[in-house]
């Protein structure tokens, strides 16, 4: 039996999914408050885990541990880094980095965490194909793409910074939880996809951008999410 493990970073990206769920309980761990129910006829466990990649990640564990969770589906926005896509639009994780982590000193590719068999945590091939599958459904007209994803901790609102994202890992968006909870899922062998619908460029204007659009973009990722729901 399936039971997806739904994380948002903020209220405003799980208060519309939590608002069509069917609620049979609510438990509070680590200053997070996990609501479980149904979705679309499907079990789910539904999280705002907070800014921030600490709080994803243990976020994720929470959902193994005691929920047992069989997917995991991060859900939000993000700043895009590909000119190809703008504001309101979606990236669907193909696959996600830590942009923040740094060992090149010792030898290692910017991104890679030491000792772990992979730079990039790739996103489940079936959700991402039903993510897909969903988005013209979900919003119509809307682009939405599958591509990589970089997070840290840190809001990017820096050109210099940006170009440097991309230069130097090719990524369409940045965030700040997602390479967390893709780091967390691969631990646990939990299949997962990063959906992130973008309210702001990441760059100088960022900052104005992200409060006009962030409800705009989080709309958009929740009715996809709702729609990739009844597929799986
Ligand atoms: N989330 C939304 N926009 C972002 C940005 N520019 N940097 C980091 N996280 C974001």
């Amino acid at each position: 039996m399936n039971k997806i493990g739904i994380i948002g970073a903020m209220e405003l990206e799980v208060d519309t999914l939590k608002a069509h769920m069917s609620v049979a309980g609510q438990t509070s761990r680590a200053g997070m408050v996990f609501y479980e129910g149904t979705l679309e006829q499907t079990p789910v466990v539904v999280v705002r885990c907070g800014i921030g990649k600490v709080n994803a990640a243990m976020c994720v564990q929470i959902l193994a541990d005691l929920f047992q969770v069989t997917h995991v589906i991060n859900t939000g926005v993000a700043g895009s880094l590909n000119d190809a896509l703008d504001i309101g639009d979606i990236v669907v994780s193909r696959d996600v980095i830590h942009h923040d982590m740094d060992v090149s000193a010792l030898g290692y590719a910017p991104g890679q965490v030491p000792q772990l068999d992979t730079l990039a945590f790739p996103g489940d091939e079936t959700l991402i194909r039903l993510a897909l599958d969903s988005c013209e459904e979900a919003n119509p007209g809307l682009h939405t793409a599958p591509g990589r994803i970089v997070s840290g901790d840190q809001f990017i609102s820096d050109k210099a910074v940006k170009e440097k994202l991309i230069a130097e890992f090719h990524a369409d968006c940045t965030e700040m939880e997602g390479a967390a909870i893709a780091h967390a899922a691969y631990l646990n062998g939990l299949p997962f996809v990063v959906i992130r619908a973008l309210s702001d460029k990441a760059d100088d204007s960022a900052s104005m951008e992200y409060p006009a659009f962030e409800r705009q973009a989080a709309d958009h990722c929740a009715r996809l999410v709702e729609t990739l729901i009844k597929k799986i």
